[in-house]
Protein backbone atom coordinates (compact mmCIF):
# COMPACT_ATOMS: atom_id res chain seq x y z
CA UNK A 1 0.00 0.00 0.00
CA UNK A 2 3.04 2.32 0.96
CA UNK A 3 4.55 1.54 -2.14
CA UNK A 4 1.49 2.39 -4.36
CA UNK A 5 0.93 5.64 -2.43
CA UNK A 6 4.80 6.64 -3.08
CA UNK A 7 4.40 5.64 -6.85
CA UNK A 8 1.72 7.92 -7.35
CA UNK A 9 3.10 10.73 -5.32
CA UNK A 10 5.87 10.78 -7.79
CA UNK A 11 3.87 11.10 -10.79
CA UNK A 12 1.73 13.20 -8.98
CA UNK A 13 4.75 15.40 -8.55
CA UNK A 14 5.92 14.33 -12.08
CA UNK A 15 2.99 15.74 -13.67
CA UNK A 16 2.84 18.95 -11.85
CA UNK A 17 6.54 19.88 -12.99
CA UNK A 18 5.50 19.45 -16.17
CA UNK A 19 2.71 21.15 -16.21
CA UNK A 20 5.03 23.94 -14.68
CA UNK A 21 7.55 23.64 -17.08
CA UNK A 22 4.70 23.54 -20.12
CA UNK A 23 2.92 26.86 -19.27
CA UNK A 24 6.05 29.03 -18.40
CA UNK A 25 7.36 28.23 -21.84
CA UNK A 26 3.90 28.25 -23.35
CA UNK A 27 4.00 32.13 -21.96
CA UNK A 28 7.12 32.30 -22.79
CA UNK A 29 7.03 31.82 -26.84
CA UNK A 30 3.93 34.53 -26.67
CA UNK A 31 6.35 37.29 -25.86
CA UNK A 32 7.85 39.12 -28.66
CA UNK A 33 11.41 38.21 -30.20
CA UNK A 34 13.03 41.35 -28.31
CA UNK A 35 16.70 41.89 -29.20
CA UNK A 36 18.33 44.84 -27.09
CA UNK A 37 19.70 47.82 -28.43
CA UNK A 38 22.91 48.63 -27.68
CA UNK A 39 23.45 52.04 -26.74
CA UNK A 40 25.99 53.71 -29.04
CA UNK A 41 28.12 56.04 -27.46
CA UNK A 42 27.97 59.76 -29.06
CA UNK A 43 31.21 61.24 -30.65
CA UNK A 44 32.07 64.49 -28.90
CA UNK A 45 29.76 67.45 -30.03
CA UNK A 46 32.23 70.86 -31.25
CA UNK A 47 29.24 73.44 -29.83
CA UNK A 48 30.71 76.31 -31.80
CA UNK A 49 29.62 73.76 -34.92
CA UNK A 50 26.36 72.49 -33.83
CA UNK A 51 24.63 74.82 -36.13
CA UNK A 52 25.62 72.97 -39.17
CA UNK A 53 23.89 69.65 -38.21
CA UNK A 54 20.51 71.91 -37.56
CA UNK A 55 18.80 70.55 -41.00
CA UNK A 56 20.62 67.87 -41.68
CA UNK A 57 17.36 65.70 -41.31
CA UNK A 58 16.05 67.42 -44.33
CA UNK A 59 19.18 66.90 -46.64
CA UNK A 60 17.93 63.95 -48.26
CA UNK A 61 14.89 65.98 -49.28
CA UNK A 62 16.82 69.12 -50.42
CA UNK A 63 19.28 66.47 -52.52
CA UNK A 64 15.77 65.20 -54.31
CA UNK A 65 13.99 68.90 -54.74
CA UNK A 66 14.02 69.34 -58.45
CA UNK A 67 15.21 72.93 -59.30
CA UNK A 68 12.36 75.69 -60.21
CA UNK A 69 14.38 77.76 -62.47
CA UNK A 70 11.63 80.41 -62.54
CA UNK A 71 11.81 81.23 -59.03
CA UNK A 72 15.37 81.20 -58.17
CA UNK A 73 16.88 84.22 -56.56
CA UNK A 74 19.94 85.70 -57.50
CA UNK A 75 22.83 86.79 -55.75
CA UNK A 76 22.41 90.51 -56.89
CA UNK A 77 18.82 90.83 -55.62
CA UNK A 78 19.80 89.17 -52.70
CA UNK A 79 21.98 91.66 -51.74
CA UNK A 80 19.63 94.40 -52.73
CA UNK A 81 17.48 93.96 -49.53
CA UNK A 82 20.47 94.62 -47.21
CA UNK A 83 22.65 97.55 -45.89
CA UNK A 84 25.59 95.62 -46.08
CA UNK A 85 26.70 92.34 -46.18
CA UNK A 86 25.78 90.22 -43.45
CA UNK A 87 23.14 93.18 -41.92
CA UNK A 88 19.83 91.74 -41.45
CA UNK A 89 17.34 91.87 -44.52
CA UNK A 90 14.62 94.21 -44.47
CA UNK A 91 11.17 92.55 -45.18
CA UNK A 92 10.33 92.90 -48.39
CA UNK A 93 6.09 91.93 -48.00
CA UNK A 94 3.43 93.63 -46.19
CA UNK A 95 3.66 92.24 -42.63
CA UNK A 96 0.25 92.77 -40.20
CA UNK A 97 1.34 94.83 -36.50
CA UNK A 98 0.97 92.21 -34.76
CA UNK A 99 3.50 89.89 -36.16
CA UNK A 100 6.58 89.33 -34.97
CA UNK A 101 7.11 88.63 -31.42
CA UNK A 102 6.94 84.79 -30.81
CA UNK A 103 7.49 84.55 -34.31
CA UNK A 104 4.66 82.56 -34.78
CA UNK A 105 3.55 83.75 -37.70
CA UNK A 106 6.64 84.45 -39.57
CA UNK A 107 8.22 80.72 -39.11
CA UNK A 108 5.13 79.47 -40.24
CA UNK A 109 6.63 80.74 -43.62
CA UNK A 110 10.14 80.92 -42.26
CA UNK A 111 11.16 77.66 -40.45
CA UNK A 112 10.99 75.61 -43.24
CA UNK A 113 10.38 78.04 -46.30
CA UNK A 114 8.44 76.59 -49.45
CA UNK A 115 6.36 78.31 -52.32
CA UNK A 116 3.91 81.28 -51.38
CA UNK A 117 2.01 81.77 -53.99
CA UNK A 118 0.41 85.33 -52.67
CA UNK A 119 3.81 86.57 -53.15
CA UNK A 120 5.06 84.38 -55.86
CA UNK A 121 8.53 83.30 -54.49
CA UNK A 122 9.46 80.89 -52.25
CA UNK A 123 9.79 81.75 -48.49
CA UNK A 124 13.60 81.90 -47.57
CA UNK A 125 14.38 79.37 -44.52
CA UNK A 126 15.20 81.95 -41.53
CA UNK A 127 19.21 80.08 -40.02
CA UNK A 128 18.19 81.43 -36.83
CA UNK A 129 14.40 79.79 -35.76
CA UNK A 130 15.25 80.19 -31.77
CA UNK A 131 15.76 84.83 -32.35
CA UNK A 132 11.66 84.17 -32.01
CA UNK A 133 11.68 88.16 -31.74
CA UNK A 134 12.21 88.98 -35.61
CA UNK A 135 11.47 92.54 -35.72
CA UNK A 136 14.02 93.80 -33.30
CA UNK A 137 16.51 93.39 -36.81
CA UNK A 138 13.97 92.99 -39.37
CA UNK A 139 11.94 96.22 -39.98
CA UNK A 140 9.40 96.45 -42.98
CA UNK A 141 10.12 98.01 -46.35
CA UNK A 142 8.68 101.58 -46.05
CA UNK A 143 9.25 102.88 -49.55
CA UNK A 144 11.66 102.14 -52.24
CA UNK A 145 14.33 104.60 -52.67
CA UNK A 146 16.66 105.74 -49.49
CA UNK A 147 15.55 109.06 -48.15
CA UNK A 148 18.91 111.35 -48.97
CA UNK A 149 22.05 110.52 -50.70
CA UNK A 150 24.68 109.36 -48.18
CA UNK A 151 28.11 108.74 -48.64
CA UNK A 152 27.81 105.30 -46.53
CA UNK A 153 29.87 102.80 -48.01
CA UNK A 154 28.68 99.28 -48.50
CA UNK A 155 31.25 97.16 -47.95
CA UNK A 156 31.28 94.52 -51.14
CA UNK A 157 30.44 91.14 -50.48
CA UNK A 158 33.14 88.46 -50.95
CA UNK A 159 33.45 86.75 -54.19
CA UNK A 160 31.81 83.14 -55.13
CA UNK A 161 33.69 81.09 -57.67
CA UNK A 162 37.10 82.01 -57.01
CA UNK A 163 37.76 80.43 -53.13
CA UNK A 164 39.28 77.59 -54.34
CA UNK A 165 42.85 76.51 -53.67
CA UNK A 166 42.69 74.29 -56.70
CA UNK A 167 40.26 73.28 -59.44
CA UNK A 168 37.74 70.77 -57.87
CA UNK A 169 39.07 70.84 -54.16
CA UNK A 170 36.88 72.87 -51.77
CA UNK A 171 36.36 76.23 -51.88
CA UNK A 172 36.76 77.66 -48.41
CA UNK A 173 34.17 79.92 -46.35
CA UNK A 174 34.94 83.08 -47.68
CA UNK A 175 32.71 84.80 -45.27
CA UNK A 176 32.20 85.16 -41.54
CA UNK A 177 30.91 82.78 -39.18
CA UNK A 178 28.51 84.58 -37.13
CA UNK A 179 25.12 84.30 -37.82
CA UNK A 180 26.09 82.37 -40.66
CA UNK A 181 26.58 78.67 -38.88
CA UNK A 182 23.51 77.02 -40.35
CA UNK A 183 24.74 76.26 -43.90
CA UNK A 184 21.82 74.53 -45.16
CA UNK A 185 19.84 77.23 -44.51
CA UNK A 186 21.44 79.38 -46.90
CA UNK A 187 22.51 76.92 -49.16
CA UNK A 188 20.00 74.50 -49.95
CA UNK A 189 16.40 74.31 -51.31
CA UNK A 190 14.46 76.38 -53.43
CA UNK A 191 14.77 79.39 -52.11
CA UNK A 192 18.78 79.52 -52.06
CA UNK A 193 20.70 81.85 -53.85
CA UNK A 194 21.28 80.32 -57.33
CA UNK A 195 24.73 81.13 -57.58
CA UNK A 196 25.65 79.16 -53.69
CA UNK A 197 23.32 76.40 -54.23
CA UNK A 198 24.92 73.63 -52.87
CA UNK A 199 25.36 70.05 -55.08
CA UNK A 200 26.10 67.72 -52.32
CA UNK A 201 23.66 68.89 -49.13
CA UNK A 202 23.78 65.45 -48.27
CA UNK A 203 27.36 65.42 -47.11
CA UNK A 204 26.22 66.57 -43.86
CA UNK A 205 28.86 68.04 -41.98
CA UNK A 206 30.00 70.80 -44.19
CA UNK A 207 33.03 72.00 -41.85
CA UNK A 208 34.80 68.80 -42.29
CA UNK A 209 35.45 69.82 -45.78
CA UNK A 210 35.10 73.57 -45.81
CA UNK A 211 37.45 75.85 -43.69
CA UNK A 212 37.28 79.28 -42.91
CA UNK A 213 39.25 81.47 -45.06
CA UNK A 214 42.04 82.99 -42.85
CA UNK A 215 44.19 85.48 -45.66
CA UNK A 216 44.02 86.18 -49.18
CA UNK A 217 44.64 83.06 -51.62
CA UNK A 218 47.21 84.28 -53.79
CA UNK A 219 48.49 83.07 -56.91
CA UNK A 220 51.53 81.26 -56.66
CA UNK A 221 53.76 80.30 -59.34
CA UNK A 222 54.37 77.10 -60.97
CA UNK A 223 56.55 75.07 -59.67
CA UNK A 224 59.19 73.39 -61.67
CA UNK A 225 61.83 71.03 -60.69
CA UNK A 226 65.39 71.71 -61.80
CA UNK A 227 66.79 68.61 -62.09
CA UNK A 228 70.36 69.31 -63.76
CA UNK A 229 72.01 66.94 -61.25
CA UNK A 230 73.50 69.75 -59.76
CA UNK A 231 72.24 68.67 -56.32
C1 LIG B 1 2.80 84.01 -45.91
C2 LIG B 1 4.18 83.60 -45.68
C3 LIG B 1 5.11 84.61 -45.00
C4 LIG B 1 4.97 85.16 -43.74
C5 LIG B 1 3.82 84.97 -42.72
C6 LIG B 1 6.14 85.98 -43.54
N1 LIG B 1 6.97 85.92 -44.64
FE1 LIG B 1 8.74 86.86 -44.89
N2 LIG B 1 8.89 86.20 -46.82
C7 LIG B 1 7.98 85.37 -47.44
C8 LIG B 1 8.36 85.19 -48.84
C9 LIG B 1 7.64 84.33 -49.87
C10 LIG B 1 9.54 85.96 -49.03
C11 LIG B 1 10.34 86.14 -50.32
C12 LIG B 1 9.82 87.38 -50.99
C13 LIG B 1 10.51 87.67 -52.27
O1 LIG B 1 11.57 87.11 -52.54
O2 LIG B 1 9.95 88.49 -53.03
C14 LIG B 1 9.84 86.58 -47.74
C15 LIG B 1 10.93 87.40 -47.51
C16 LIG B 1 11.31 87.84 -46.25
C17 LIG B 1 12.58 88.49 -45.93
C18 LIG B 1 13.70 88.82 -46.92
C19 LIG B 1 14.70 87.68 -46.91
C20 LIG B 1 15.86 87.92 -47.81
O3 LIG B 1 16.73 87.05 -47.82
O4 LIG B 1 15.92 88.94 -48.50
C21 LIG B 1 12.57 88.78 -44.60
C22 LIG B 1 13.66 89.45 -43.79
C23 LIG B 1 11.30 88.31 -44.07
N3 LIG B 1 10.57 87.74 -45.09
C24 LIG B 1 10.93 88.41 -42.75
C25 LIG B 1 9.67 88.10 -42.26
C26 LIG B 1 9.22 88.39 -40.90
C27 LIG B 1 10.07 89.06 -39.83
C28 LIG B 1 7.94 87.93 -40.80
C29 LIG B 1 7.01 88.04 -39.59
C30 LIG B 1 6.80 89.42 -39.11
C31 LIG B 1 7.59 87.33 -42.08
N4 LIG B 1 8.65 87.46 -42.94
C32 LIG B 1 6.38 86.70 -42.37
C33 LIG B 1 6.87 84.78 -46.84
C34 LIG B 1 6.36 85.11 -45.57
C1 LIG C 1 19.43 89.48 -33.50
C2 LIG C 1 18.94 89.95 -34.78
C3 LIG C 1 18.02 89.03 -35.56
C4 LIG C 1 16.83 88.43 -35.16
C5 LIG C 1 16.14 88.53 -33.80
C6 LIG C 1 16.33 87.71 -36.31
N1 LIG C 1 17.20 87.87 -37.38
FE1 LIG C 1 16.95 87.11 -39.25
N2 LIG C 1 18.79 87.84 -39.79
C7 LIG C 1 19.61 88.63 -39.00
C8 LIG C 1 20.84 88.91 -39.74
C9 LIG C 1 22.01 89.75 -39.21
C10 LIG C 1 20.72 88.28 -41.00
C11 LIG C 1 21.73 88.27 -42.13
C12 LIG C 1 22.69 87.12 -41.95
C13 LIG C 1 23.78 87.14 -42.98
O1 LIG C 1 23.52 87.38 -44.16
O2 LIG C 1 24.93 86.92 -42.58
C14 LIG C 1 19.42 87.63 -41.00
C15 LIG C 1 18.92 86.89 -42.08
C16 LIG C 1 17.63 86.40 -42.15
C17 LIG C 1 17.02 85.81 -43.33
C18 LIG C 1 17.69 85.65 -44.67
C19 LIG C 1 18.34 84.32 -44.81
C20 LIG C 1 19.11 84.30 -46.09
O3 LIG C 1 18.78 83.53 -46.98
O4 LIG C 1 20.08 85.06 -46.16
C21 LIG C 1 15.74 85.48 -43.01
C22 LIG C 1 14.70 84.83 -43.93
C23 LIG C 1 15.54 85.81 -41.62
N3 LIG C 1 16.70 86.37 -41.12
C24 LIG C 1 14.35 85.62 -40.94
C25 LIG C 1 14.20 85.82 -39.57
C26 LIG C 1 13.01 85.43 -38.83
C27 LIG C 1 11.78 84.77 -39.41
C28 LIG C 1 13.25 85.78 -37.52
C29 LIG C 1 12.34 85.51 -36.32
C30 LIG C 1 12.06 84.10 -36.05
C31 LIG C 1 14.57 86.43 -37.46
N4 LIG C 1 15.11 86.41 -38.72
C32 LIG C 1 15.15 86.96 -36.32
C33 LIG C 1 19.32 89.08 -37.74
C34 LIG C 1 18.24 88.67 -36.95
C1 LIG D 1 22.92 83.67 -44.10
C2 LIG D 1 23.18 82.81 -45.24
C3 LIG D 1 24.44 81.91 -45.23
C4 LIG D 1 24.77 80.95 -44.31
C5 LIG D 1 24.03 80.57 -43.03
C6 LIG D 1 25.99 80.33 -44.80
N1 LIG D 1 26.37 80.89 -45.99
FE1 LIG D 1 27.98 80.35 -47.14
N2 LIG D 1 27.55 81.86 -48.44
C7 LIG D 1 26.48 82.74 -48.33
C8 LIG D 1 26.63 83.76 -49.36
C9 LIG D 1 25.63 84.91 -49.59
C10 LIG D 1 27.81 83.47 -50.08
C11 LIG D 1 28.43 84.26 -51.25
C12 LIG D 1 29.56 85.11 -50.68
C13 LIG D 1 29.00 86.16 -49.75
O1 LIG D 1 28.23 86.99 -50.22
O2 LIG D 1 29.33 86.12 -48.53
C14 LIG D 1 28.35 82.25 -49.49
C15 LIG D 1 29.51 81.62 -49.94
C16 LIG D 1 29.98 80.40 -49.45
C17 LIG D 1 31.04 79.60 -50.05
C18 LIG D 1 31.84 79.93 -51.29
C19 LIG D 1 31.17 79.36 -52.50
C20 LIG D 1 31.94 79.59 -53.77
O3 LIG D 1 31.53 78.98 -54.78
O4 LIG D 1 32.91 80.36 -53.78
C21 LIG D 1 31.21 78.50 -49.27
C22 LIG D 1 32.19 77.36 -49.46
C23 LIG D 1 30.27 78.60 -48.17
N3 LIG D 1 29.53 79.76 -48.31
C24 LIG D 1 30.14 77.66 -47.17
C25 LIG D 1 29.30 77.82 -46.08
C26 LIG D 1 29.30 76.92 -44.94
C27 LIG D 1 30.18 75.70 -44.78
C28 LIG D 1 28.34 77.39 -44.08
C29 LIG D 1 27.98 76.85 -42.71
C30 LIG D 1 29.04 76.93 -41.70
C31 LIG D 1 27.73 78.57 -44.69
N4 LIG D 1 28.36 78.80 -45.89
C32 LIG D 1 26.68 79.31 -44.15
C33 LIG D 1 25.44 82.69 -47.42
C34 LIG D 1 25.43 81.87 -46.29
C1 LIG E 1 33.67 65.59 -48.38
C2 LIG E 1 34.01 66.98 -48.47
C3 LIG E 1 32.86 67.99 -48.55
C4 LIG E 1 31.81 68.16 -47.66
C5 LIG E 1 31.50 67.35 -46.40
C6 LIG E 1 31.05 69.30 -48.14
N1 LIG E 1 31.62 69.80 -49.29
FE1 LIG E 1 31.04 71.45 -50.33
N2 LIG E 1 32.45 71.12 -51.73
C7 LIG E 1 33.41 70.10 -51.70
C8 LIG E 1 34.19 70.12 -52.92
C9 LIG E 1 35.33 69.17 -53.26
C10 LIG E 1 33.69 71.20 -53.70
C11 LIG E 1 34.15 71.66 -55.07
C12 LIG E 1 33.31 70.98 -56.10
C13 LIG E 1 33.78 71.25 -57.49
O1 LIG E 1 34.54 72.19 -57.71
O2 LIG E 1 33.31 70.51 -58.35
C14 LIG E 1 32.60 71.81 -52.93
C15 LIG E 1 31.85 72.89 -53.36
C16 LIG E 1 30.92 73.56 -52.56
C17 LIG E 1 30.24 74.80 -52.92
C18 LIG E 1 30.37 75.54 -54.24
C19 LIG E 1 29.21 75.16 -55.14
C20 LIG E 1 29.21 73.70 -55.54
O3 LIG E 1 28.29 72.96 -55.12
O4 LIG E 1 30.13 73.26 -56.26
C21 LIG E 1 29.42 75.13 -51.87
C22 LIG E 1 28.50 76.34 -51.76
C23 LIG E 1 29.57 74.10 -50.86
N3 LIG E 1 30.49 73.15 -51.30
C24 LIG E 1 28.87 74.06 -49.66
C25 LIG E 1 28.84 72.94 -48.82
C26 LIG E 1 27.88 72.77 -47.74
C27 LIG E 1 26.82 73.78 -47.34
C28 LIG E 1 28.15 71.56 -47.15
C29 LIG E 1 27.43 70.88 -45.99
C30 LIG E 1 26.10 70.36 -46.32
C31 LIG E 1 29.29 70.98 -47.86
N4 LIG E 1 29.65 71.83 -48.89
C32 LIG E 1 29.89 69.77 -47.53
C33 LIG E 1 33.59 69.21 -50.65
C34 LIG E 1 32.73 69.02 -49.57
Amino acid sequence: MKKRVGILLIFAILFTAFLANWTYSYYQGLEEAYIPINEVEKGPVIPSEIKVFERSDKALDYARIPIDEQHRRTIATYYDNRAYPGAPPSIPHPVSEKMGIGGNNCLQCHENGGFVEKFNAYAPVTPHPEMINCKQCHIEQQVQRTFVATDFYKKPAPEIGVNNALPGSPPVIPHQLQMRENCLACHAGPSAVKEIWVSHPERVNCRQCHVPKLHEIQNVKLFLRTNNGSR
